[in-house]
């Protein structure tokens, strides 16, 4: 069956819904800069919340580390980012728009025209991606500093720290979640490719005979990563690096690719980073970045195995993915089909009707269970109606408090995605809850 999501239709529901709105849109809106409303916030915070918990607590010798945005200017150039991290930009003569040439299609590239009007394009010039900007009230060439394209050298430099530190041994892994800033081109399909957006990086560093072994294990981590999302497996795949897709670092690399409305696309980089950085950043400080075994007494700077997750862009895969349409009653419905674990809203809580105490029951029954879930409280219109706005927010459990709650002290669970209701003991409803969403299971169709 084809897949209902379209960007139209998810751009306008994330703003009708609060998940994400256009940047300053009261002053004509930034191009490529989204802010992210009430319910988008919920839903960024549970996903950057489960990819730390995965990578940190459920695997053993990784930790965490939160580096700071501006680095010293010299991270970049050992990094290789200020050489090398360009993209090949090219414009249209007679219609002035720009585009990466590597992104025309490959007719236009080779007869040097225009995709949207014919006319000539110039010749490619190389243009840096990351955004310069100066520290200190004198903005001179002394002053430059760079907000960072990746959180992946926060780590590198804090090598040595954080192994000293933590008592960690080869192989470890360090994760960091954070913002990146790159001056894209094509700043197109709404957040999927952002000037600003944020990263769930991990550097696992191994050695060097490893690499193989340790490629694949993380490899088919993060495939299984995306199951546990709740995010459909016919919705991923991967790709591998052709020698000339790989990054200046890269010895190997595969991208995990999810089936956007618009195609499929890179979700996550896993990458061989071999020693390049580590060894680049020997080179430009002149420190000792060598890791010590004491078992076997060797000295080797170890190679790093990268996972390279975008957060910004993972909302996009799960909102594309939760978006579905069915009839109920006759009547189109919208449903956000999410993983119950990420939903920004866990349960709505609605009284039948707000009169003879039904109101004051459904808070009292709203507030014990804030205490394990994220609640929302709606006592406004027909009760279909009310169901309805939570499907669309993808809120997976609908309590309603009715007459009967007062005489048997049950309530009514409805499940978002069957509709099917059940009637449950009022002190039964945490745990039922709890199992359902332990329990899950997103049909894959
Ligand atoms: N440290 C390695 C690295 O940064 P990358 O493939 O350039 O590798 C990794 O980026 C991930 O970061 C991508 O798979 C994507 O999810 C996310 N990402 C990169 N550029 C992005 C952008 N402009 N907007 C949103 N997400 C982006």
């Amino acid at each position: 069956m084809a897949d209902p999501a379209t960007m139209d239709k998810l751009v306008s529901l994330c703003k009708r819904r609060g998940f994400v709105y256009q940047s300053s849109e009261i002053y004509g809106g930034l191009a490529s800069a989204w802010d992210y409303g009430p319910l988008g916030v919920e839903l960024k915070n549970r996903i950057r919340e489960f990819w730390w918990r995965e990578m940190t607590q459920l695997h053993d010798n990784i930790v965490g580390l939160d580096a700071s945005i501006m680095m010293h200017p010299k991270v970049w150039e050992a990094s290789g980012h200020v050489e090398n991290f360009s993209d090949p930009l090219v414009d249209c003569k007679s219609c002035r728009h720009r585009f990466r040439e590597d992104q025309i299609p490959e007719e236009n590239r080779n007869s040097r025209t225009c995709p949207d009007c014919g006319g000539e394009l110039t010749e490619a010039r190389q243009f840096n991606l990351m955004f310069r900007t100066n520290i200190g009230p004198v903005a001179d060439e002394g002053s430059v500093v760079y907000l960072r394209p990746e959180t992946a050298q926060g780590i590198y430099v804090n090598f040595k720290n954080v192994y000293q530190s933590s008592r960690v041994k080869v192989p470890f892994g360090i994760a960091q979640i954070g913002k990146a800033f790159r001056n894209e081109i094509t700043t197109k399909n709404f957040i999927f490719r952002t000037c600003e957006f944020e990263q769930m990086e991990m550097q696992y560093f191994i050695h060097p005979s490893e690499d193989e072994k340790w490629f694949d294990y993380w490899l088919e981590q993060r495939r299984g990563f995306y199951d546990k999302l709740g995010v459909r497996p016919s919705k991923i795949r991967l790709h591998e690096h052709g020698p000339n897709e790989l990054a200046h670092y890269a010895k190997k690399a595969f991208d995990l690719e999810y089936e956007f409305p618009f195609g499929w696309s890179e979700l996550e980089g896993v990458h061989n980073r071999t020693d390049y950085d580590l060894s680049r950043h020997i080179e430009f400080s002149g420190k000792d970045l060598q890791y010590l075994d004491d078992q076997t007494r060797e000295r080797y700077v170890p190679w790093v195995i990268e996972t390279s997750a975008g957060l910004t862009r993972t909302v996009l895969a799960v909102l594309s993915d939760a978006y579905d349409e069915d009839v109920v009653d006759g009547e189109p419905r919208v449903v956000m089909r999410f993983h119950p674990k990420l939903a920004p809203i866990t349960a709505g809580i609605f009284p039948l009707v707000k009169k003879d105490g039904l109101a004051d029951l459904a808070r009292e029954i709203e507030r014990e269970l804030r205490e394990d879930f994220t609640t929302f409280y709606d006592q406004g219109g027909a009760i279909g109606r009310r169901y309805r706005r939570q499907d669309e927010a993808g809120t997976p459990y609908g309590i309603t408090i009715d007459y009967q709650t007062k005489e048997d002290n049950t309530v009514t669970l409805r499940y978002r995605d069957s509709m099917e209701q059940v009637r449950v003991k009022r002190d039964m409803l945490a745990g039922t809850i709890r199992k359902s969403m332990k329990d899950y299971k997103r049909e894959d169709r």
